[in-house]
């Protein structure tokens, strides 16, 4: 069958989200910065309940995991199932149904948490109702996406696609799974569950967040994006479908990762483990078969910012899922976990992962869906302020967060402990001073990002305004 025009497909849906994404992605890392402050100068918590550093850090993580990076995940399923599908949209009034009750559901968790209305379950804070909101929204956007699909004008599914769904079917039942709860008025809820139970249905769901929200649906944006910005096919197809597969069926077994020696049955700790263990295979399969699509391009990086975003990213992805395997070993989990270690293996996923590469998306979309960047300095320039803070920030929770785990085990030749633990929290200061500025320069390259956004706005809606005019004349 013909392919359809693009002026046929939808794209106000993927302009929408692109623009909340990026003014999102300035608001979470902004609230980033600020809880990083709040970590090295205490006193930023201004003795204030509402301002506090234990309620403000599910606003940075709400904000820059669903808001930032759900909204680049609504734009680019949106963008990509019209284009590898050729055909419009199923539904754009579901899909503006969708896009509206995400933003509502995630507004009424950012008001909620600050005066402590939470289920207390990490990634999972917004309470019931809230809760309800985001899932009919997930599953609104999950049926327009699959409706689609079979509506096709190709013979086959792009591997793209596969990712995708895969993030939307998984995410969709574990989120509701854990989100089980006896509502007992709009700002409180018991769990379903109790005690280790509640602990390993949490973690499923928590590495799952991780497992399908923030990498099989941002592999689905790596397989679409890095080769048609670099105009080659994808390495090996073949791999990518033992990716896609085995991605799918290591990530829900890890949970239990995050709950080392903890009193869940040791049996399971260590199939987390080993699973664990097993996810390096798939995943530097997916990152080999990144990199290698761009390898007779290599030349482009010298010119074009948005490529740098993309295989800087995928040299994290290969870094954040060594990483992961190697603190899912029990014995290096005895150190990592508790400290910053963990945090700063967090954020090479974070902002090296899932940033940069929803960053270039976000680039390589605008460009096509109005007109190229007002300035292709500007990117570069974000593209540079950006690593660099990023690079500061991991460094640096590496550095204390191995401090942390040595200082707290350290033992003289009596048995006693050789540091307070108020003595690590001091050693930790310069540290957190560091992260901050590396937050900081995040937070700006966010800021340069939507001042160019702006800009090319406006320099498109000049050129819609001068091309009336001719039409008129
Ligand atoms: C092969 C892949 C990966 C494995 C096996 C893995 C493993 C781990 C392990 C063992 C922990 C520490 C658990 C603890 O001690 O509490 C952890 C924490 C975490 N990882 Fe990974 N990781 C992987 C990739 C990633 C990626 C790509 C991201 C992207 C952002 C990520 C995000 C996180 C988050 C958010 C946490 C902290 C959860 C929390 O305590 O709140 N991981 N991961
Ligand atoms: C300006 C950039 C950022 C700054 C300064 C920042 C700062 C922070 C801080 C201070 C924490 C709390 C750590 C703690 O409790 O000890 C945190 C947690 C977290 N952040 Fe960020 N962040 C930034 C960007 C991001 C981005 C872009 C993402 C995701 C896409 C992200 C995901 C997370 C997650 C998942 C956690 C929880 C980690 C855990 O429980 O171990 N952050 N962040």
């Amino acid at each position: 069958m013909s392919a359809v025009s693009h002026q046929e497909y939808d794209y106000d849906i993927v302009k929408i989200c692109v623009v909340l994404s990026i003014i999102l992605g300035l608001v979470g890392t902004f609230f980033g910065t600020f809880i990083a402050s709040q970590l090295a100068w205490p006193a930023l918590n201004f003795d204030n309940p509402y301002l506090s550093f234990g309620r403000f850090r599910p606003m940075h993580t709400n904000t820059v995991i669903f808001a930032f990076g759900g909204f680049m995940l609504y734009a680019t399923a949106f963008y990509i199932v019209q284009r590898t599908c050729h055909v419009r949209i199923w539904s754009s009034k579901l899909a503006w149904a969708a896009i509206w009750l995400w933003l509502i559901g995630l507004v009424c968790a950012l008001l909620t948490f600050p005066l402590g209305i939470t289920q207390g379950k990490e990634y999972h804070e917004a309470e019931w109702w809230i809760d309800i909101i985001l899932a009919v929204s997930w599953v609104l956007y999950s049926l327009n996406f699959i409706m689609t699909i079979k509506n096709r004008r190709t013979s086959h599914i792009y591997v793209a696609l596969w990712f995708f769904l895969g993030m939307m079917f998984m995410v969709s039942y574990i989120f509701v799974f854990n989100g089980m709860a006896l509502p007992v008025d709009m700002t409180f809820s018991y769990s379903a569950y109790a005690g280790v139970h509640d602990a390993m249905v949490q973690w499923w769901w928590g590495h799952n967040a991780v497992g399908f929200f923030l990498t099989a649906g941002f592999l689905g944006v790596m397989y679409y994006f890095v080769p048609k910005h670099v105009g080659r096919p994808i390495y090996s197809y073949r791999l990518s479908v033992v990716h896609f597969w085995s991605i799918m069926y290591l990530y829900v077994w890890v949970g239990a990762h995050h709950l080392q020696y903890t009193a869940i049955p040791d049996w399971t700790q260590s199939l987390g483990a080993g699973m664990s263990i097993a996810l390096i295979f798939p995943s530097w399969g997916g990152m080999l078969n990144g990199m290698m699509t761009m390898s007779g391009s290599w030349h482009k990086l010298r010119t074009d910012p948005v490529m740098r975003f993309m295989i800087v990213a995928l040299a994290f992805y290969g870094m954040s899922t060594f990483e992961g395997p190697l603190m899912a070993i029990k014995s290096v989990n005895a150190l990592s976990h508790y400290t910053d270690w963990t945090v700063g293996h967090v954020h090479s996923g974070a902002l090296g992962w899932n940033a940069m590469i929803a960053i270039a998306a976000l680039y390589h979309m605008i460009t096509y869906i109005w007109r190229p960047m007002y300035s292709v300095k500007l990117i570069n320039v974000h593209f540079w302020i950006h690593t660099v803070g990023a690079v500061l920030y991991i460094t640096a929770m590496w550095a204390s967060g191995v401090l942390q785990g040595l200082m707290w085990r350290a033992f003289d030749d009596y048995g006693n402990l050789v540091y307070t633990f108020a003595d690590s929290v001091a050693a930790m200061h310069p540290f957190y001073a560091m992260r901050t500025i590396g937050g900081a320069l995040v937070t700006i390259g966010f800021g340069i990002m939507l001042y160019n956004l702006v800009k090319t706005l406006q320099a498109a809606k000049a050129e819609e305004g001068q091309q009336t005019a001719v039409a008129s004349a």
